[in-house]
């Protein structure tokens, strides 16, 4: 672990939050990996209802395979909820997560969410986290997890992915993540017709996207938000 990671990791503490549901607090960013409204009914609602159900929903019959990138991989909340999913309804489902600062596994087994998950999904997923940090992993018959260790405006790939969870902090307290470098990088490895999804609405967010050849969608927010985004990338 690098100084950087190590000041990070020392300045993290679990915090409950309203629906019950642990969130992991960054001291130095000042800010919760989730809503305090509510970790998991935010997961839930932003990234697999809004996200990937919605993207799969019209045309179910024909996906046999789904691929997700997600920005700010964090606890693996987002990834273990989707793979549920996932592995309950036959759908293949590769996964990358974009972390640059990745948590240990002492801490993401103090999140709670065992609680929320499969047992199956849960025990792989915690036993195959430090390997998904170096390379592509099994985690079960459908799920394939890896998840790279780097900044996002460092991560190259040759692959594009059918969804994007855009899954930063606010941009009022890391707004390099929401500047049109970091969005315009980011679009990239969206396919066409492809889903990028968050939590987040701005006009700027708006108009970035629109300027990258995005439809925008507005939807209703996780509690404590009235609106969130949706976007697909129609070039
Ligand atoms: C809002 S939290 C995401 C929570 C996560 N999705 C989860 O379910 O636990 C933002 C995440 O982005 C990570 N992060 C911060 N700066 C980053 C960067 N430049 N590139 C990639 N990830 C970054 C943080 O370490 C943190 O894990």
């Amino acid at each position: 672990m690098d100084d950087t990671n190590t000041q990070m990791h020392n300045n993290l503490v679990i915090v409950q939050t309203e629906d019950g549901s642990n969130t992991i607090f960054n001291n130095i960013i000042g800010e919760n990996y989730h809503s305090k409204h509510g970790a998991l009914q935010e997961s839930k609602h932003v990234f697999l209802e809004s996200g990937l159900k919605y993207y799969l929903d019209p045309s179910f019959l024909n996906f046999s395979n789904i691929s997700i990138l997600e920005v700010g991989f964090g606890t693996g909340l987002n990834f273990m909820l989707s793979a549920d999913y996932c592995t309950e309804n036959k759908i293949n489902l590769f996964y990358t997560g974009i972390e640059a600062y990745p948590l240990n596994e002492v801490m993401i087994g103090q999140t709670g969410y065992n609680g929320f998950i499969t047992k199956e999904t849960w025990e792989t997923f915690i036993q195959n986290y430090n390997s998904a940090l170096r390379g592509s992993v099994l985690i079960n018959e459908y799920c394939n997890l890896q998840i790279a260790p780097i900044k996002l405006i460092d991560f190259e790939n040759d692959q594009q992915f059918d969804i994007i969870y855009y899954d930063a902090f606010a941009s009022t307290n890391q707004p390099e993540m929401w500047n049109e470098l970091a969005i315009a990088h980011t679009i990239k490895f969206l396919k066409p017709e492809g889903l990028f999804v968050t939590y987040a609405i701005t006009g700027n967010l708006k108009r970035m996207l629109k300027a990258l050849g995005c439809t925008i969608q507005k939807a209703p927010g996780a509690p404590g938000k009235r609106e969130m985004l949706r976007a697909f990338k129609m070039v």
